[in-house]
């Protein structure tokens, strides 16, 4: 991380809740405490589940699946009652930038001296939104780049434009270079049978856009339901294959150096041994304002532990149903949703 980098994740305002609210978490997390005596560090927040691209793997392509935009009250009630949050992640089911208070949410949050994150599909950035989000310190920007050639691309995010997406990014790029100061630039890339041949050309255009990192995502989630777990089992790559880890694990060694890192995220790899830490670190709060575990699920359909609109958030992070799951997580007693996250149930 370059200085250059690290100020822009540097929180600036309610210094004291943050220490003191992330001390609290270690000591829980070391002394193995079973209340939880912290609120979460870090959060996702789902602007919107609009969007304008149709992604083969993505449940937002469900012709079922509805389109709501988180309301701006909303928004600021759970940064007003989470000033201890160090940084939260914009982005969930749909494209972020579709939300227009998207700009505002950001600004709010750094009054809150919350680092901000999006995951954008790329398609609708511009010169003016750009300088928005360096002119309030975004941490950190991400954009998905499932394909190298505009075919495999297109194919993967239908409605794309692939030509766009790459524009923008180049033009992100650009911009950036003039900051002293500026955020993350980070590609991330949804491996997949349709795109698994391509994964050296997406590491050598990544590298030639200028972004900083390219994490390769080599599990594909099913979002707790039945339906998209059989639909994202028939386009998954065997990771657990020798040679296909050997391969990643060449285009990682190929492509790092100190300017660009290439890797691997496993972090939805979990076993018995290696437990899920969402429930205990994090939150993810709906368009709805419904409060779900993490963006592995993102529907409130599958699960909810209660809405923010009725309840404080202190209230649901300390509800029953939430603690049931941080138990069953901890015992190996797996609820269904989180099967496809565990390696016991999935081949
Ligand atoms: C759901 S999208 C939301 C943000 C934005 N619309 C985008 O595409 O970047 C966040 C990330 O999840 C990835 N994704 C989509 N479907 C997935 C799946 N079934 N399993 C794992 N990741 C998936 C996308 O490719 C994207 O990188
Ligand atoms: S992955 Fe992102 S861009 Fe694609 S459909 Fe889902 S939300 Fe939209
Ligand atoms: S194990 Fe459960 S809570 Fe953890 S990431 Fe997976 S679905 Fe979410």
């Amino acid at each position: 991380m370059t200085p250059r980098r690290f100020v822009n994740l540097f929180p600036k305002k309610y210094i004291f809740q943050k220490l003191i609210n992330y001390s609290l978490f270690k000591i829980s997390y070391l002394l193995n405490l079973k209340k939880l005596i912290y609120l979460p560090v870090t959060m996702d927040v789902e602007p919107t589940t609009g969007c304008n691209f149709r992604c083969t793997m993505c449940q937002v392509s469900s012709p079922d699946f509805h389109s709501k935009n988180m309301e701006l009250e909303t928004f600021k009630k759970i940064i007003k009652e989470n000033k201890q949050l160090i940084k939260i992640k914009l982005q969930g089911m749909g494209e972020p930038l579709v939300n227009k208070y998207l700009f505002e949410m950001i600004k709010f949050a750094k009054d809150y001296g919350v680092g901000t994150e999006i995951i954008s599909n790329g398609s609708l950035l511009n010169e003016k939104n750009i300088n928005f989000l360096l002119d309030n310190k975004l941490s950190k920007l991400t954009i998905s780049i499932d394909g190298a050639t505009k075919k495999t691309f297109e194919n993967i995010r239908i409605k794309s434009n692939f030509d766009t997406v790459i524009n923008n990014a180049k033009l992100f790029s650009n911009l950036i270079k003039k900051k002293i100061f500026r955020p993350e630039f980070s590609a991330w890339c949804t491996v997949q049978q349709e795109n698994f041949n391509e994964v050296e050309e997406i590491a050598i255009l990544c590298k030639n856009i200028g972004f900083d990192n390219l994490t390769f995502q080599v599990h594909l989630t099913g979002w707790g339901k039945d339906e998209w777990n059989k639909i994202n089992e028939n386009k998954k790559i065997e990771y657990k294959s020798l040679e296909i880890k050997k391969h990643f694990k060449n285009i990682c060694e190929k492509y790092s150096n100190k300017n660009f890192k290439v890797d691997v995220f496993e972090n939805n790899l979990l076993n018995f041994k290696k437990k899920c830490s969402w429930p205990i670190n994090s939150s993810y709060l709906a368009s709805t304002g419904d409060v779900v575990p993490c963006c592995i699920v993102g529907d409130p359909k599958v699960i909810n532990y209660g809405n923010i609109k009725s309840q404080s958030f202190k209230e649901i992070w300390n509800s029953k149903a939430y603690y049931k799951l941080r138990d069953n997580i901890k015992n190996n007693q797996i609820d269904d949703f989180c099967k496809n996250c565990y390696r016991e149930y999935t081949n």
